[in-house]
């Protein structure tokens, strides 16, 4: 059962570990990009702090909202719109919700993946973001099935994502800034796919004694 003070520890660890990995997300994005990753990253995680220093959520759905619109008006690039899909799905699947399951958890995040390939059009292996939240999903989807704990399906999902955020490193780029160098966008892990495995990997730590 995760509740409503879980997500804000979520959404918390999620602004320390971006603030923590902000010069590493930038190193990525200037090899493919535009060295500007980690900086859009930290600066909308910590004005969505800023946001729940004012005003507390009332429950899972208007928090992740609060996530979502934060992240939009503050992120910009690629990474603002589409991580401000990314919880903006999950605020919708979870609307109204002060406590959810670990099934709710798996098709929150299920909707918040499928939002972000709305938007971005991109496919598993384009060399985005995309590549490490599918293999998250498709491990949360199968620890659960196994009936593996919550906290050790958290872990693989954190896993696989951290897998998916590897073999991005040989892989051509196919959308956004990074995919303009072509065949020498080869050799270099990605951004986004990085930045995303952190924010699982943060739910998998914050959540690990949950049941
Ligand atoms: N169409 C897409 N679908 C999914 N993820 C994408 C897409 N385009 C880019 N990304 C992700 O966004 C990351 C780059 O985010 P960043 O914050 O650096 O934006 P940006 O590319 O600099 O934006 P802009 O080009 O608008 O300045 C990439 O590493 C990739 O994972
Ligand atoms: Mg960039």
């Amino acid at each position: 059962m995760l509740t409503t003070t879980d997500f804000l520890r979520w959404i918390e660890r999620c602004a320390e570990v971006i603030a923590a990995n902000r010069d590493y997300l930038v190193e990525l994005d200037a090899a493919i990009g535009d060295a500007d990753h980690g900086a859009n990253m930290d600066r909308g995680f910590q004005a969505v702090m800023q946001k729940f220093a004012q005003e507390n959520p009332a429950e899972i759905g208007a928090l992740l909202k609060t996530v979502a619109m934060t992240l939009i008006s503050t992120v910009g690039g690629a990474a603002g719109p589409l991580y401000g899909t990314f919880f903006l799905q999950m605020a919708t699947k979870l609307a109204g919700k002060a406590e959810i399951s670990a099934a709710d958890w798996a098709a929150a995040l299920e909707a918040a993946v499928q939002g972000v390939q709305q938007r971005g059009k991109a496919e598993a292996g384009d060399k985005t973001m995309i590549d490490a939240l599918l293999p998250a999903v498709t491990a949360l989807r199968q620890a659960l099935s196994d009936g593996v704990a919550f906290s050790a399906a958290l872990k693989a999902a954190a896993q696989a994502a951290e897998q998916g955020m590897r073999e991005t490193i040989p892989l051509v780029a196919r959308k956004g800034r990074a995919s303009y160098l072509g065949e020498r966008s080869a050799g270099h892990q990605d951004p986004g796919a990085t930045s995303s495995y952190l924010l699982l990997k943060a739910a998998a730590e914050v959540w690990a004694g949950v049941e």
